[in-house]
């Protein structure tokens, strides 16, 4: 049975691409910083390399975790915006950097962007700016890889699950279920392709 290891696994995305995975048959273990079978602090390199170590044998990596600082731009200080990049962006890439080596060959490596990088929105500079570098990271680092292991991300809309959360900010857009964001995961995981970005718009 393939092993795939969901980080942010017990969040909105998460659990909803943990349980379509386990419907797949997969074998699912989750990682987050205070809930999920591993703990561990993606912002921070040796802590990616330490869970690596920790759940040995792995055939897939799905993420679903990172932040982003949301502010006006004339607000926006650079150390607000290092955190999108040091979380949501690096957290991400750095799983990619560190994990290549140790996923088992034709694995895959799933990352989570979202729609402000096509879609902008009033103090979502920060936001937009990490989801374009990570869908341009999958595109050009997708070549790269070894052993045949691919690597794809998902850019989904605003989710029904967190419409009501960021109502604030997402107005006029058509949510998403939670389900429906999964199964683009679950593409990625299963499929065939690589290099592409799932875009889950509504
Ligand atoms: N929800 C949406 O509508 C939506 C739409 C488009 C894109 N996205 C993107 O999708 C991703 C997940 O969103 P979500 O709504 O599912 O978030 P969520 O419900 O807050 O879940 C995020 C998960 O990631 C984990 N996490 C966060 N930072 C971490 C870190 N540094 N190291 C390890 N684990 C970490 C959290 O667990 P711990 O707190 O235990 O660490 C949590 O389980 C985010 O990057 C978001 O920008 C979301």
């Amino acid at each position: 049975m393939a092993k795939v290891l969901v980080i942010g696994g017990q969040g909105t995305i998460g659990q909803a691409v943990a349980a379509k995975l386990k419907e797949h048959g997969l074998h699912v273990v989750t990682a987050g910083r205070t809930h999920g079978d591993y703990l561990f602090d993606m912002t921070d390199p040796a802590s990616i390399a330490t869970l690596f170590a920790q759940i040995g044998e792995l055939d897939h990596v799905v993420v679903t975790a990172g932040e982003t600082h949301y502010a006006a731009l004339p607000e926006l200080k650079p150390e607000d915006n290092l955190k999108s990049v040091n979380s949501k962006l690096l957290g991400q890439i750095n799983t990619v950097l560190i994990g290549q080596h140790r996923l088992n060959a034709t694995g895959s490596f799933t990352l989570v962007s979202g729609v402000l990088k096509d879609r902008p929105i009033a103090r979502g500079a920060s936001s937009s700016m990490v989801n374009g570098a990570i869908d341009a990271f999958v595109r050009a680092a997708a070549y790269e890889l070894p052993r045949g292991i691919r690597l794809n991300s998902v850019s989904p809309t605003v989710l029904t699950e967190s419409a009501e959360k960021y109502a604030d900010y997402f107005k006029g857009f058509d949510p998403v279920p939670a389900d429906k964001v999964a199964n683009a995961f679950v593409r990625s995981v299963l499929g065939i392709e690589t290099g592409q970005t799932y875009t889950v718009y509504g």
